[in-house]
Order: C-alpha cells, then structure tokens, then sequence
C-alpha cells in the first residue's frame, strides 16, 4: 500500500477552469497546498490557487517548474498532450494518467476501446472524409449524429442530420470535414443519466448517486438526484461505471455518461477522467463531493461510499442566462447555494456558473428547478402556455 500524501503537500492541477478551482476549494479545506497551470492567468481557479503558472499548455518549462513543486499532480481538463503527461509521469504521480487521457480525447479510440473491453455503445461508425459520409449513413442509417473524434466538448463539433436532404446540403456547404469524425446512430432517449465513480490506489471503488441529466443545445442544462428512473436501471448504470474503473485501471475520478433508449437498454456515451458538471451536485447534497473523492484518491486516502444527505437538483448558469438572472429574487428559493466561477467573460453558451437546490422530497426538488427555469428564462412551455399559443395562431 502507497504511503498516503497528507497535507500540507502541495497538489498540482492542470487546467484552471472552475472544476480546477472546486478541487482547490476542497484541498485547501483539508489542508493541502496547491500549484495551478494555465494559460489563462485569470482563470477561476487562479482565485484560490497557492500559485499559478501562466502558459500554454505545451509548455515543458511549465510542466518541469509543475513536477517540481507538486507532490501529486491531477487534471481537470482533457484537452491537453498526452505527451506532456506521459513527461510528467516520469518524474511525478499523476491520477488518472495519460493513458485514459489518450483514449477520452479522442471518440473513436474510445468508442473501439469500450466495446473491445464489452462495454454496450451507441451504434457508430469512424468517417475519414466527406466521401465517406454516404457510405457510413447506408450501414448505420439516419438519423445520425456526426461529431468530431477530437476537441470536442458541450456538443461542440456535432451536426445532427436527420434526412437525405439534410445530409446533401451538410455536404454542400462543407468544403472538408473537420478533421476524423464519427457518425453515431442519433437515438431516441428516453432518459441521459452519469455516474461519478472513484477509485482509490489501493483498487476500491464506489461511485456517487445516479444522476439523471438533462442537456439543451447538448449543453447540460439540469441535473436530478437520485435519478427518477427504476432501480434496475441505476443498478446497470452502477454497474457499469463500476465495471469502466475498473477495466481501465483509474485511480481518481471518473464520470460515465450514459444514454437509456426507450427500451430500457443503457449505452455508455462517453467518458470523462475527472470531476463532471452533472456531479456538481455532491458539493452540497453528499457528505463528501467528487472533488475531495479527487483529492482522497490521488492522495491515497481511504475512500468511503458517498451518501445523498437529500434529494436535489443542479442548474447550470450560462452566460445567457447571467445576463437575465435576478439574483435577489434566486435567493428565495429555500435550500438554493449559488456558485459563480467569477469568469469575467461573459459568452452566451459559457458555463459561468451553478444552482444547487435540496429539498425533502423529489416534489420539492422539481418545484424549485421550474422556479429557477423562469428566472433565467428557460422554462418549460406549460400545457396553459401553449393553449395560449395555440389561439394566437388560429386568431391570427
Ligand atoms: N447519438 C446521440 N443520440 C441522441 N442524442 C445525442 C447523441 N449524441 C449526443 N447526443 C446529445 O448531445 C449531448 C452531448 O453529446 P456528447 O457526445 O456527450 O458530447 P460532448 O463531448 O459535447 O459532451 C449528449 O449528452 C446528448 O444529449
Ligand atoms: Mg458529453
């Protein structure tokens, strides 16, 4: 068993975006000191950072002055060179690693390693030019979901196409694709779930309640906890996660995004070797998050199953809705804790920040998440409203 590294040693996180900066949060609550890097000398976790190393992230002075002054180093963002972390392993520990790394920045490795490993995956199929676009639409069959194998995150370089004619005019408008892509078989959901999971050094794994998510744009936009799906259902969905932890060897955190087709059957979407957006929730809804489960795991901390102290829901605040949002009036709701990430630019589809919001009952929990979908001007058309819209339309 590893000699655990206890505080205060100093850990280092690449990337300093807002899940850098809950790691932080909770390291430094538990006494450890920490060393970021990032390009951006503004970035959110620069705020509560001991220190913070400015510069791009193929930088090797950056990652020699990171390996010299951490004693265990992380990362909260996937797009950086596996090399550079392969580097950093020589001389430092660093949880996950490059290997999960190299497979998660890029779909079709993962997509090929999870099923060679027998994990159920959506239908897909690698496409390496516009040529081959027609050719993968005969196996698969439309509709489909094309998306790029490399830099892609919140449905960044994904195109739906749903018919011939949309897939001619995709063409016609594209000169080349952007690079390799994949197509996968767009699917009906019936339910997008994720499942936080960590594992320690020594090979125990637990995972945090099922969450059961809700995107817009392919942008999370809800998370509801626990997931209001059957309980075989967040059985496989454990299961799974349990089983990805362990067939790739993690040590850290890890999420597990799942898709439920109308038949019940649970795919695996995607996975991300860190902290996730839909486990933001366990920061104040479980006795421990999943950023001290990081801090535990890559410090070789025991670990414990994580508990739901109550039922809740998390809405992400983008940037569009900051500019609407009545903070005063967010603040009322009982049981709401307000995250903002303190990014000075404001993009409309840009994560700024997060609700949390507990209740008694799930019934609660959905009340409080209608309230806060009016106040940032995403609220859900109610069966009154769209009478309403009806009768405009036939009086007009
Ligand atoms: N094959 C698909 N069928 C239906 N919806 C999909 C499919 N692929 C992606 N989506 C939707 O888009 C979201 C983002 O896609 P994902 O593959 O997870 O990429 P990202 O890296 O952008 O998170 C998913 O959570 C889901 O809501
Ligand atoms: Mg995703």
């Amino acid at each position: 068993m590893n000699n655990p590294i206890l505080p205060p040693a100093v850990i280092g996180i690449i990337g300093g975006g807002q899940l850098g900066m809950m790691i932080i949060r909770e390291a430094q609550r538990m006494g450890y000191r920490s060393i970021v890097w990032d390009p951006d000398a503004e970035c959110p976790a620069s705020r509560l950072a001991d220190e913070t190393i400015t510069a791009p992230f193929n930088d090797y002075a950056a990652a020699k002055r990171l390996a010299e002054q951490a004693d265990v180093i992380t990362y909260e963002f996937e797009h950086i060179s596996p090399e550079i972390v392969e580097w950093l392993e020589q001389s430092k520990q660093v949880y996950p690693g490059s290997a999960i790394l190299r497979s998660t920045q890029h779909r079709r490795l993962e997509k090929e390693e999870l099923k060679r490993k027998g994990f159920p995956v959506v239908e897909y199929q690698p496409v390496l030019g516009k040529e081959g676009l027609w050719p993968c639409i005969e196996l698969i069959g439309l509709p489909v979901v094309l998306k790029t194998s490399t830099a892609g995150y919140d449905g960044k370089g994904q195109t739906i196409l749903r018919t011939k004619e949309e897939v001619r005019e995709f063409l016609d408008q594209s000169k080349e694709l952007a690079g390799e892509c994949v197509i996968e078989k767009f699917i009906d959901l019936e339910y997008e779930l994720s499942v936080v999971a960590v594992r320690g050094k020594d090979g125990f794994v637990t995972t945090f309640p099922v969450c059961e998510n809700t995107h817009r744009d392919n942008i999370l936009h809800t998370t509801i906890v626990p997931a209001r799906v059957s309980e075989n259902i967040q059985k496989e969905a454990v299961s799974l996660a349990r089983s990805v932890m362990k067939a790739f060897n993690i040590v850290g955190v890890l999420c597990v995004e799942m898709f439920v087709t109308k038949e019940g059957k649970v795919l695996v979407n995607e996975l991300a070797p860190r902290p996730h957006n839909s486990g933001h929730f366990s920061l104040d809804a479980c006795d421990y998050s999943q950023f001290e489960a990081v801090v535990r795991a890559i410090c070789g901390l025991p670990l414990h199953q994580p508990r739901l102290l109550k039922p809740c829901a998390m809405v992400n605040l983008l940037g569009k809705h900051l500019s609407v949002l009545d903070v005063n009036k967010l603040m009322m709701v009982t049981g709401i804790k307000l995250h903002l990430y303190g990014k000075k630019r404001l993009e409309p589809k840009r994560k700024m920040g997060h609700v949390t919001m507990l209740g008694d009952r799930i019934a609660d929990v959905e009340k409080s998440v209608a309230f806060v979908k009016d106040l940032i001007g995403e609220a859900e058309q109610s069966s009154w409203q769209k009478i309403r819209y009806a009768a405009t339309l036939t009086s007009s």
